[in-house]
């Protein structure tokens, strides 16, 4: 049976790690004039990127001074907090590069403000809605990505491109895109590692039936393919 989304499976997250960022340095180096737009994600898959990325031979190869990035969802947190997903991509990334950063500051709430930044920042595609050159994304256990989670509101939101979106089942409340910024961007990356993601992946890739947020994230016109280790993505026959 054919996934539901085109997928790379990797031996395991250090080949992961470096199939990426591979794949990041031709991106980087193909990309039209301008600026390259990226938004990253939090947690652990993309971590281990981020650090391979400020190591050598990618460190002095990409053109960093092109790249500028974004975040797609953030915590309700303080930059230095220890849960700040700018603090783990600037401990392991932004700090040793000389891209501009554009920080999410999910502790203010102003989702409006951020929506502002990336529309004069990223060009918008026909439709008038910016257009990322790139998008990382995660996914949870439970098949959340970004701040989508399972039954909350941001799941609804078909205008604003960025929301903050209360999510009970943490007590607290996130700053994060929605589908309809996530589905104009022209690549998303869907990065899975380890082996608590196996059952989650594979029901998103071969249940026709399944509703996980990251389901819905089916860039149009765009591409998106899901980046898996050999334990995230041991695939059905
Ligand atoms: C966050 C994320 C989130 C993350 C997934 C997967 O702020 O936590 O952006 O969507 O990507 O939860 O995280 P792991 O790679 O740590 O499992």
């Amino acid at each position: 049976m054919k996934p539901l989304f085109p997928t790379i499976i990797c031996t395991d997250p250090k080949a992961l790690a470096e199939a990426v960022a591979d794949k990041f340095l031709y991106l980087a180096f193909n990309a039209v004039p301008g600026p390259l737009t990226v938004a990253l994600s939090g947690g652990s898959t993309p971590k281990r990127l981020y650090e391979l990325l400020a190591q050598p031979p990618y460190f002095e190869k990409i053109p960093w001074e092109r790249v500028e990035f974004f975040f797609g969802d953030e915590r309700s947190v303080p930059p230095e907090h220890v849960d700040s997903n700018y603090r783990m991509a600037r401990e392991a990334l932004l700090d040793k590069v000389p891209s501009k950063v554009h920080r999410m500051a999910a502790e203010s709430g102003r989702a409006d403000e951020y929506e502002a930044v990336v529309r004069a920042r990223v060009p918008g595609g026909s439709a008038g809605i910016p257009r990322f050159d790139l998008v990382l994304l995660g996914i949870g256990t439970d098949g959340h990505t970004a701040s989508l989670f399972p039954g909350t509101d941001a799941l609804q939101e078909t205008k604003k491109l960025v929301v903050m979106n209360d999510v009970p089942k943490l007590k607290t409340a996130r700053m994060t895109f929605t589908y309809p910024l996530l589905n104009a961007a022209k690549k998303v990356w869907v990065l899975a590692s380890g082996e608590d993601k196996q059952k989650v992946v594979q029901d998103a890739l071969y249940n026709p039936d399944s509703a996980h947020p990251i389901v819905g994230v089916r860039p149009q016109p765009g591409e998106v393919l899901w980046w898996l280790d050999g334990d995230s993505g041991t695939l059905q026959a």
